[in-house]
């Protein structure tokens, strides 16, 4: 019996098996606890020499399970402890750090000169919808129902109401009807126009819409505005140019360029040679616009402007094509 309990214990390998063993020969009716209990019905000259064995060969298991149940656990410990072991000499990981998307960077420094002069943002979906009314897009703005943007051609429509917005326009007159004057806005957003995709144009860009309505608002207030906006984004040099043009829902219209900050005027590849750069359309709201939009334009006057985000970032960046933008190609991203 104790050679063969020696065996059982040597090929252990957890102290739920040696617990079996102990139960085996030292349980109530275990092997040994059976010869044990037996002892009585033997002669008594041979009760003493059974009796010592047996409580040798108790003592001898007790023994051995409890230095075996030391190793095991020993054994378990080294095992765990090389398992969790760390080489502190190793590189760590480097945490690759995200960049900003370049029309982000720069929404957010336009963002931030207008906010400075006390404009607000409207942004959200409710105010600013993408999908749009045709009345909101275009009668509303005093555009024609014969104007070449009113075209199946270069608009995305949903039906003859609806319409993915193609400027940012129609927020002027959503904001007008809900909030009274002093009105003084910014709202960039998505617009849509059926173009096709080239170095220049994409169907979905970016626009940044300005609104200030409020009594004696002047063409002078809304030079005094893009002016300080240009020195704040292209450098305290920029000079602006004010082109007469013409948008149906201003009167009158500008085109606002702004000192080639390639240049510095002189001409150059950026500028096509002109020393100007073409950034933005504005104008004073017309009255029509104000007076479909509830605000009476004998009381209240307003300035409005519009500019593409597209555009100024890959001038700001020096990209040179449209589609950069839209790829989400890391190698490009990363540059900025
Ligand atoms: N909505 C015009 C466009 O997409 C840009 C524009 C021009 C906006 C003049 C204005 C503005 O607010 O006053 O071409």
């Amino acid at each position: 019996m104790r050679s063969q309990v020696a065996q059982e214990i040597s090929k252990a390998n957890s102290p739920e098996e040696l617990e079996k063993i102990r139960v085996k020969y030292l349980g109530k009716k275990g092997l040994l606890t059976e010869i044990l209990k037996g002892m009585g019905k033997l002669p008594p000259q041979e009760r003493p020499v059974i009796g010592q064995i047996a409580n040798q060969l108790r003592d001898y298991i007790e023994e051995s399970l409890v230095s075996a149940k030391k190793s095991i656990l020993q054994k378990e410990k080294l095992k765990r402890l090389s398992e969790e072991k760390i080489d502190v000499t190793m590189p760590g990981r480097v945490k690759s750090v995200g960049k900003r998307h370049p029309l982000t960077s720069t929404l957010d420094e336009i963002k931030d000169i207008f906010l400075g002069m006390g404009f607000s943002i409207v942004d959200s979906p409710e105010q600013s919808p993408e999908i749009e009314l045709d009345y909101y897009n275009f009668e509303a703005l005093n555009i024609p129902k014969n104007h070449p943007s009113r075209d199946i051609q270069d608009s995305f429509y949903i039906n003859e109401d609806i319409v993915l917005r193609s400027q940012t326009s129609p927020v002027q007159v959503r904001t007008m009807e809900r909030q009274k004057p002093p009105i003084r806005v910014i709202v960039p957003g998505r617009v849509y126009r059926a173009d096709e995709v080239d170095a220049t144009h994409s169907p979905i860009f970016h626009q940044i819409e300005g609104l200030v309505v409020d009594k004696h608002v002047t063409m002078g207030d809304l030079k005094g505005v893009l002016g300080a906006f240009a020195r704040k984004l292209f450098g305290p040099d920029t000079k602006t140019k004010f082109r007469p043009s013409y948008f149906p829902f201003t009167e009158p219209s500008a085109e606002v360029d702004v000192t080639c900050f390639a240049c510095g005027g002189k001409g150059c590849r950026v500028c096509s040679g002109t020393g100007w750069i073409e950034i933005l359309g504005a104008g004073m709201v017309h009255p029509a616009v104000l007076k479909m939009s509830g605000i009476d334009p004998e009381v209240y006057s307003g300035f409005a402007f519009g500019m593409g985000l597209d555009r100024i970032a890959m001038l700001k960046y020096g990209i040179d094509d449209m589609r950069l933008l839209f790829e989400n190609d890391m190698r490009f991203i990363e540059q900025f």
